[in-house]
């Protein structure tokens, strides 16, 4: 399939919050880095998260469905892909969801989830510059911390991505 340019695509959020230092980092390879778009279960976003864990699909139209539910919580889901211009397939992904809290002036936290790259493209920065370009966001949109849980394996990434390990996970399955 040809390249996508983002003026064709209905985007998740504005692409000026995009970090022009990441965009320019990138501008010279065979990837492009956008905001999530409503076409993009055609273009493999599915398939990328499930290196992260089970993503069943349940078919275009559910997929559209919840895309729009994200967009309709204004300055809330920042979720953004990485392309490959040959293919015009997904090759990366990630999230930031903005809280809003009462607390430290009426103040909001960025949390970064869902992160992926697709196996073959593992190991050349891509991880690196998604979360650069969602904290980013996160610090644009004046988040005073943006946090995020991670496996022990995956420290040392996060490490190189400028965080540091604080406190401890909990969690509780249904
Ligand atoms: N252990 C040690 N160092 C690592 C690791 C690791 N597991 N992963 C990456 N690094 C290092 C790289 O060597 C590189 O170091 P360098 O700057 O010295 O060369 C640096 O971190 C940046 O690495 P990237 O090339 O950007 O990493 P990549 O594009 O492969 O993405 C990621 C990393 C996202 C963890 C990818 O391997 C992946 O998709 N894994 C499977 C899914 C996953 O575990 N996602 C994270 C879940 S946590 C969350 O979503 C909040």
């Amino acid at each position: 399939m040809p390249f996508t340019p983002d003026s064709e695509l209905d985007l998740l959020f504005p692409s000026n919050l995009m970090s022009p230092e990441v965009k320019s980092q990138l501008a010279h390879s065979d990837v492009h880095i956008r905001p999530l778009a409503s076409t993009d279960h055609g273009r493999g976003h599915l398939s990328v998260l499930s290196v992260l864990t089970v993503a069943t699909d349940l078919g275009e139209a559910a997929w559209v469905s919840q895309f729009h539910a994200m967009r309709g919580a204004p300055k809330t889901y920042y979720g953004l892909v990485i392309v490959d211009k040959a293919s015009d397939r997904i090759v990366g992904s990630g999230t930031l969801v903005i809280e809003r809290k009462f607390l430290r002036g009426l103040g909001s936290v960025g949390h970064i989830e869902d992160i992926a790259v697709d196996k073959q493209q593992q190991g050349k920065k891509l991880g690196l510059r998604i979360i650069q370009a969602l904290t980013h966001i996160s610090e644009s949109s004046g988040c005073y911390k943006t946090i995020l849980n991670c496996s022990d394996a995956n420290v040392p990434f996060y490490q190189k991505c400028g965080f540091e390990k604080k406190e401890n996970e909990m969690a509780k399955y249904a």
